[in-house]
């Protein structure tokens, strides 16, 4: 098979494609809020709006939690317990941008 500039530049451009969806999906490896006795007051926070079972199908579809509110407990708490961030931690307001809830049973 012969491969003229063009060719060389279609290939090029599938690498970087490849390259950039592949850095993306990495991102999301980032670690969830577990959901344990300490971060129990977060989940309340932002699921306290939540409508119970017996709300509308699109009620249920549309809430968001509030994770503005529940954001406001992070900080304060994992400092009063020493939680190490790791020393190359990017940086960190708005913790649920990266930090994910985990999926709520309802
Ligand atoms: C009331 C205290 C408290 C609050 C509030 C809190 N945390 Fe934590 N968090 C801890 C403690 C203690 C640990 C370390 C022990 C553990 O892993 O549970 C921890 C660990 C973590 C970890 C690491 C988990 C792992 O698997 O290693 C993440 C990520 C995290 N917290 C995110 C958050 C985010 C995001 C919020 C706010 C939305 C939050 N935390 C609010 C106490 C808290
Ligand atoms: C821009 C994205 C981003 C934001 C915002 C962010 N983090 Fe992180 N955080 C990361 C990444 C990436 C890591 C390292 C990978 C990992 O282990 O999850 C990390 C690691 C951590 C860890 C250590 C997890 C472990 O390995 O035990 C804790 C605790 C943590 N973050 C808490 C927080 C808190 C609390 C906030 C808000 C004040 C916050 N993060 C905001 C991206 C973010």
């Amino acid at each position: 098979m012969k491969m003229d500039k063009r060719d060389m530049a279609f290939v090029a451009l599938i690498a970087v494609v490849l390259g950039v969806v592949i850095s993306l999906t990495g991102k999301e490896k980032t670690k969830t809020v577990p959901q344990d006795e300490n971060h129990h007051i977060v989940y309340q926070a932002a699921y306290a709006g939540a409508p119970d079972a017996n709300a509308s199908f699109v009620r249920r579809m549309f809430f968001k939690p509030d994770k503005k509110g529940a954001e406001t407990y992070c900080e304060p708490c994992h400092k009063a317990r020493n939680v190490r961030f790791p020393p190359n931690h990017p940086p960190k307001n708005r913790c649920l941008f990266c930090h994910k809830l985990q999926p709520q049973q309802p």
